[in-house]
């Protein structure tokens, strides 16, 4: 597969089978998300493997519950029928047989006090560049991701820094289970509408699908020699 087909064909999934992955591919999604660009090559982060089954099953556990609570029922209001609807798609979740954490390792003290609180937007910016390269070398082996954030809201971060033993001063900023799915061949993903996204606000959970797996036309987003 190519870096294009791997890049567009990405999709986030939930459905893995139970292999290992094997070490050597670990290793190189690991090589793909180090080697991005990082401001002032800085190199902020750490990876955290997670890929014994008793710890991998607690991470799985831990973020299939914090979706049903802090996102589903709290960020988003949704009521209790609606959000054991949306959970049945994390069923199977806790078959994941490994995890990925990605951590920053704030590295502020080189700088002048007044730019600290910059280089945090930048580390963000360098995770995002990480977490990218990361999904599409693992795309391209033929396996599945999925960035979870859901352990951001509330404390929950804390209590999984706690269980990997991830040192206080270490960001935790991201979380992707690893491994073969059993998503098939990705369908080309529907279109997406800025109204489909205001209606689930509204509360219309019909839209939910397409909310989660819609594109919005790329057209719709670019503008040409200025807004
Ligand atoms: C920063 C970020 C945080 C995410 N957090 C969650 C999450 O907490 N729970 C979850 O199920 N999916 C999460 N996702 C996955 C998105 O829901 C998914 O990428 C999106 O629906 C688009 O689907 P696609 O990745 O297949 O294109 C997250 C994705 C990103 C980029």
């Amino acid at each position: 597969m190519d870096a294009l087909q791997a890049l567009n064909n990405r999709r986030a999934v939930l459905r893995f089978k139970p292999d290992p992955v094997e070490p050597e591919k670990v290793k190189l999604v690991l090589q793909a998300a180090a080697n991005a660009a990082t401001a002032a090559n800085l190199q902020p982060w750490a990876f955290v493997v997670v890929d014994q089954a008793h710890l991998a099953r607690q991470v799985a556990e831990y973020l299939v519950k914090a979706q049903a609570e802090c996102v589903f029922k709290a960020l988003l209001g949704m009521p209790d029928d609606v959000t054991a609807r949306q959970m049945r798609a994390y069923a199977e979740f806790d078959k994941a047989p490994c995890f990925v954490l990605l951590c920053i390792q704030p590295k502020v003290e080189f700088a002048l006090p007044e730019h600290r609180a910059a280089l945090h937007e930048w580390y963000l910016l360098n995770a995002g560049g990480a977490l990218a390269n990361l999904m599409t070398a693992a795309t391209a082996l033929g396996l599945g991701t999925r960035l979870f954030s859901n352990f951001t809201l509330g404390d929950r971060g804390q209590a999984l820094k706690g269980l990997l033993g991830i040192p206080e001063e270490v960001d935790l900023v991201t979380i992707t289970p690893l491994g073969y799915h059993e998503e098939g061949e990705p369908e080309e993903p529907p279109a997406q509408t800025l109204e489909g996204i205001a209606s689930f606000r509204r509360g219309e959970p019909a839209t939910l699908p397409n909310l989660l797996r819609g594109r919005l036309p790329v057209q719709s987003l670019v503008h040409q020699n200025g807004w």
